[in-house]
């Protein structure tokens, strides 16, 4: 199999020397333990409010440690004047909030991944020197650029005289390259999805302000997910699908509870009063083909208890509903969503475990999908009203 490098060795003499082609190695020596000495493995820690863990002062840098972040970052913050007071909509600060509050954690993965791969940490060696100084260049100004996406939001949020989202601590499940690499992918892409979700939501609200240096951060994200794709050298080519799939703040701050460590965030609730965290659906099918196939599927009625759905039918939705009436919905691009029954539901304790067809070739399911538990059979005109009708969400699935 090829890697990306030897393509680019080949096409545009990116480096020279050997034209052999490298590739992640979790087993090989480190060569060496770069110059960074940023947060050391697993759980980031967050600051407590008002003061800063890294040593660039994310997230309240002073004016030379923006300067440093900006040097890093290959670029700076928006030197235009920010939106006058009271101009931007209660659903827009929404959007600011669910930003930073994603961005985040994105500079804590990155941060985390960038000290993995820089000191050699088991799983995060790469041999290869030349693919090696590229990903750490590449992740110190992803790091950086991240940072300026989280300051640029807080900023607006400052503009109009809201709290700023605080950083929580967080927890990775990867432990090796090209996994962290794939789980990059994969939640830029559900970035990629909710900015669309997120734009739409800005514009009918008024707020055009924002959309042009939003749409920035748009392409930004993915020009990065391009290079998620190559570095995983699974021979997936950069563009994924013609229209990104999309998704909804609801799904995304949903997922992202998984890499938040319970309790730990300062000032969350700012946003989760806004915004639904849905039940956990677990994708159980492990490597899911480019074909029509049934997936499999599971949840625990108990990860209600960490949701903050408000039900107001009095239906119980634990083991004495009937999970067979249940849909399990499929969002893929800019496509109506596709209902499918829940097959062969299986109750135990309290997990519903059941399978679902996918339907791969009728509706090119390439790229991203978002997979949700509705107790309404549809048809759903948009993803939201998909979210609006879903009790265990998202699953993601990634195809080619
Ligand atoms: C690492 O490589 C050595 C030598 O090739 C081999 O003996 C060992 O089993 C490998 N360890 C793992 C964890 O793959
Ligand atoms: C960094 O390495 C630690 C230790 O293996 C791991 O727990 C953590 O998830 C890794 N970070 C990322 C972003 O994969
Ligand atoms: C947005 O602006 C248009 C045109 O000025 C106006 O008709 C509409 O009511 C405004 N919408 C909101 C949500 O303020």
């Amino acid at each position: 199999m090829h890697s990306i490098f030897s393509i680019a060795l080949v096409g545009a003499s990116l480096f020279t020397g050997s034209l052999a082609a490298p590739t992640f190695k979790a087993n090989s020596t480190s060569t060496g333990t770069g110059s960074y000495n940023l947060t050391p493995s697993g759980t980031s820690s967050s600051p407590p409010s008002g003061t800063s863990l890294s040593a660039d002062g994310f997230p309240s840098p002073n004016p030379d440690q923006l300067k440093k972040i900006e040097l890093l970052a290959h670029g700076t913050l928006s030197n235009a004047p920010p939106p006058p007071p009271g101009t931007i909509s209660a659903e827009g600060l929404i959007n600011l909030r669910f930003i930073e509050f994603n961005e985040n954690f994105e500079v804590a993965f990155f941060t985390s991944l960038l000290s993995n791969v820089t000191n050699g940490i088991s799983g995060f060696q790469i041999s290869d020197e030349k693919e090696r100084s590229l990903v750490i260049e590449a992740l110190t100004a992803v790091v950086a650029q991240e940072e300026l996406h989280a300051l640029n939001a807080a900023g607006a949020l400052k503009s109009q005289n809201q709290d700023t989202i605080l950083p929580c601590k967080y927890q990775f499940p990867t432990t090796n390259f090209v996994d962290a690499i794939t789980l990059a992918a994969t939640f830029t892409d559900v970035v990629l999805g909710t900015l669309q979700d997120v734009n739409q939501i800005f514009a009918q609200n008024n707020d055009t302000g924002v959309l042009r240096g939003l749409a920035s951060i748009i392409g930004q994200e993915g020009e990065q997910d391009a290079f998620y794709r190559l570095l995983q050298n699974k021979n997936l080519i950069p563009s994924a699908l013609p229209f990104l799939t999309t998704s909804t703040r609801d799904f995304a701050f949903s997922a992202l509870q998984a890499f938040v460590v319970p309790g730990s965030c300062p000032n969350e609730n700012l946003i989760s009063k806004d915004l639904t965290i849905f039940g956990v659906l677990t994708l159980d099918t492990k490597n899911v083909l480019p074909k029509d196939q049934n997936l499999a599927f599971e949840f625990d009625f108990k990860s209600l208890l960490n949701s903050n759905l408000k039900f107001t039918s009095g239906t119980k939705y634990d083991s004495s509903y009937d999970w067979s009436k249940a849909s399990l919905v499929y969002i893929n691009q800019q496509n109506l969503p596709i209902v499918e029954k829940l097959q062969n539901v299986k109750l135990s304790g309290t997990v519903v475990s059941f399978e679902a067809f996918f339907p791969f070739s009728a509706n090119e399911l390439n790229g991203l999908t978002l997979a949700a538990v509705t107790t309404s059979a549809g048809p759903f005109a948009s993803a939201q009203a998909v979210a609006d009708a879903s009790i265990f969400a998202p699953a993601l699935i990634e195809v080619n």
